[in-house]
């Protein structure tokens, strides 16, 4: 059995230039709700001046369904971002952080050390009122502006950020450029934190799901995706849509591995949204399925 995070109301959207309407990412969180995710990044309280896209995040939130077993997750980047999302009843948060440098100023204009300062606070803010806080690591293999990182470099920010009680690391491929050795590199380091680490793959360079598996054989059993193939983030030139979640369903689905997540509502989702924005998706199954759903 797999836990999949669904990202894409929030990495997915995030890079639209076009701005979205809240009833449409509001059918779109809900088609993927009905899915039968268990978790759902539906979008971020970060500066809206940083993300224009979606700087309609309380209008969003504050119109959620609630579904048994669904839990609703929020990007933020410092502690207004958790006051907002406290505000707009959220029990999870994710903060991010990177093991590049050069992508911690790019991103969020500050280096890591401030951030890992800033979060301490903010997850016993978060612990008094409930919520749980997930992180995101990333550039954890490559950085679009300083190359490779040294897996040290992303095990250090991990476990900074376990230490400080952080439940869920999510280790991001930001620019998509990562192979399964290196992906294994990291892991072996990260091994003993298993229960407590995430995978989350940009697809640029089609080995998103070689990543996915070599994780899962290694015993890793959580991955963020997001639906179609959508997403990227616009501080990370180069960088492509998250692995498309049609297709991790499908390979798991075939390897007999349970995701309690509907592969056709999935792509039932993607093509609505595809239809809005005007133009085809990138994920691969959701292409095969198209004229069979
Ligand atoms: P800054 O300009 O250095 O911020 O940005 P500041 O603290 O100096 O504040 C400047 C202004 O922003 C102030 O307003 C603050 O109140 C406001 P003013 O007084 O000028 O009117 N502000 C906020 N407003 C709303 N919500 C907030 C907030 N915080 C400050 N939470 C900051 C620093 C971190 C805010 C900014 O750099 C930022 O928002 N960055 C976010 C960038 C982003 O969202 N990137 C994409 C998400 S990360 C990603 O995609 C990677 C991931 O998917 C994993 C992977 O793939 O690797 C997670
Ligand atoms: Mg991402």
């Amino acid at each position: 059995m797999i836990r999949l995070v669904e990202v894409g109301p929030r990495d997915g959207l995030q890079n639209e230039k076009e701005i979205v309407p809240v009833e449409v990412k509001l059918q779109f969180i809900e088609a993927l709700a009905r899915a039968g995710y268990q978790e759902i990044e539906a979008t971020s309280f970060v500066s809206p001046r940083w993300i224009p896209q979606l700087a309609d995040a309380e209008e969003v939130s504050h119109q959620l369904k609630p579904h048994d077993g669904l839990v609703y997750t929020a990007l933020i980047p410092n502690r207004k971002g958790l006051q907002r999302a406290l505000d707009c009843g959220y029990r999870r948060v994710a903060v991010f952080t990177a093991a590049s440098e050069a992508f911690s100023q790019k991103n969020t204009n500050r280096s890591i050390s401030q951030s890992l300062e800033e979060f301490a606070p903010l997850v016993e803010q978060a612990g008094q009122a409930g919520v749980s806080v997930r992180g995101y690591v990333s550039t954890a293999w490559w950085c679009p502006y300083a190359g490779r990182v040294d897996s040290d470099e992303t095990v250090k920010v991990a476990e900074a950020l376990i230490a400080m009680g952080i439940e869920e690391v999510s280790l991001g491929d930001t620019v998509g450029l990562a192979v399964p050795s290196q992906v294994e590199l990291t892991l072996e380091k990260l091994h003993h934190h298993r229960e407590k680490i995430a995978l989350h793959f940009h697809d640029t360079s089609g080995t998103a799901l070689a990543n996915v598996l070599r994780a899962y054989q290694m015993g890793f059993t959580v991955f963020d995706c997001s639906a179609g193939g959508l997403g990227g983030c616009p501080y990370a030139p180069g960088a492509s849509g998250n692995l498309a979640s049609e297709d991790i369903l499908y390979m798991f689905e075939q390897m007999g591995v349970t995701t309690g997540v509907d592969l056709r509502q999935v792509a039932r989702a993607s093509l609505q949204l595809a239809t809005h924005l005007g133009r085809k998706l990138p994920g691969r199954t959701l292409a095969r399925l198209q004229s069979q759903l």
